[in-house]
């Protein structure tokens, strides 16, 4: 079911109760369908994003010339037996910031130009971060805007080994310079600031990919992948709305099964640990190198947490939804150290500290946060806006249940991005 439009969300009168599943990691499904490409063989990818993020690596995939199936709606075959071939059109990542920068890496090292581009939220992102070192790596690539803005022109090439020191954190940049170095002459290594996910090491290692990885440090060598199957865990950038969810509104207690738990995607449940949270993790298990498990969440009483630099990269795309937790929480919450936040789909510092103003939170706005004063009961009776942004849409829509009063949400049709059942899930949780 996709959504559409404006939302209207009554606050919740009732606990929430029952046991759910979440859509398949986002990340992983990219690397997956892009991964599996590379191999010139058939995959079977079983568990696949339904979201538009990943049907726009497969759009992208498709104009390179790669056989897409669906065998059902969530199990896919890929097949790429003639190679990529030059597009002929211009490539479109829609919303993603991860096909448009992990494509790159591939493009710059093929045999063909292209161009590759995106819609107005990702024309605004920085892609010097990918650019610079793939010019280092001899790429032949141009952004427009001052070489900093997609649409970005490649002109592929052969491409030499680096060592780069990343002056951020980003698992995207990680990413385009392994699948750079993957094609390239010599030994590639990248290291960065902090650890970010490590999706892209895992699935290649899963793949037989020439790969180390020392903390921080990740060394590739020009290698074949090996075609393997391939399985999708839950996202739990998808699983952290509902265990704020459960954790804020009283007497709640749900599971959310078969999410991934890989630790550098697991600050969330730190965090909430931290502040309180009542959070089991039960029958922890693993699949095709990635750890997962089911979450079990029941209502707590949450205290303020200080949230700085090194846990940022593990909850990047989670701290929206922390703010609202943040709100419910006695005392003070600081986040601080997380520029990066104002670089993703919307500027989300600016987005959180708008929209929790209007719901009545009491929230300060910093260059690099924000500061949260707890506990506030949310008043709800305005209208909000989601910026082009799914995770901004889903954290109005939780901290919309938590309100007095009923709110409305513009644009909903956002969650779209990376979760179209949203609404339902959150329903069948309300029986
Ligand atoms: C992602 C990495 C993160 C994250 C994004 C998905 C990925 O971005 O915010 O939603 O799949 O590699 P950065 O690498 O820019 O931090």
């Amino acid at each position: 079911m996709n959504v559409s439009n404006q939302k209207l969300v009554t606050p919740l009168e009732k606990p929430l109760k029952g046991i759910i599943k979440v859509p398949a990691d986002k990340s992983i499904s990219h690397r997956a369908a892009i991964f599996s490409a590379i191999t010139k063989e058939k995959i079977t990818v079983s568990n696949f994003s339904c979201g538009a993020d990943c049907k726009s690596t497969l759009a992208v995939l498709k104009q390179l010339g790669v056989e897409v199936n669906f065998q059902s709606e969530r199990n896919l075959a890929i097949c790429n037996k003639e190679g990529f071939r030059e597009p002929q059109e211009i490539l479109y990542a829609g919303n993603s910031g991860t096909t448009i920068r992990l494509m790159s890496g591939i493009l710059a090292g093929s045999n063909f130009s292209s161009v590759i581009t995106g819609d107005e939220s990702l024309k605004k992102r920085p892609m010097a971060r990918i650019i610079t070192p793939l010019k280092q790596m001899g790429a032949d690539i141009k952004a427009e805007y001052d070489d900093t803005k997609a649409p970005i022109s490649i002109k592929g090439t052969k491409l030499n080994g680096i060592v780069y020191n990343s002056q951020v954190a980003s698992a995207q940049v990680k990413s385009c310079i392994l699948l750079a170095g993957l094609n390239a002459e010599g030994e590639t290594v990248i290291r960065e600031p902090f650890k970010s996910r490590d999706h892209t090491e895992k699935l290649l290692s899963y793949m037989e990919a020439d790969i180390e990885v020392q903390d921080t440090r990740v060394k590739i060598r020009k290698s074949e992948l090996c075609p393997k199957p391939m399985s999708i865990p839950g996202d739990i950038s998808s699983a952290a709305f509902f265990i704020v969810a459960a954790s804020i509104i009283p007497d709640s207690e749900i599971i959310i099964r078969d999410v991934g738990l890989n630790p550098t995607r697991t600050g969330i449940i730190d965090i909430m640990r931290d502040m309180g949270a009542d959070i089991t993790i039960l029958d922890k298990r693993e699949e095709c190198s990635e750890e997962i498990g089911d979450i079990k969440v029941k209502y707590a009483e949450l205290k303020g947490v200080t949230i700085g630099r090194d846990l940022i990269p593990r909850i990047i795309d989670e701290l929206p939804i922390i703010a609202i937790a943040a709100t419910q929480a006695k005392g003070t919450t600081i986040v601080k150290e997380a520029e990066e936040l104002r670089h993703k789909e919307s500027d989300r510092i600016k987005a959180v500290c708008m929209e929790l103003k209007k719901l009545g939170a009491d929230i300060e706005e910093a260059d690099d946060g924000f500061v949260i004063f707890g506990k506030t009961q949310l008043r709800g009776n305005c209208v909000l806006e989601t910026y082009h942004d799914h995770r901004i849409a889903m954290s109005g829509y939780v901290a919309a249940l938590a309100s007095l009063k009923p709110v409305k949400i513009n644009e909903f049709q956002w969650v779209n991005i990376s979760f179209p059942e949203f609404i339902e899930v959150f329903e069948s949780l309300q029986k």
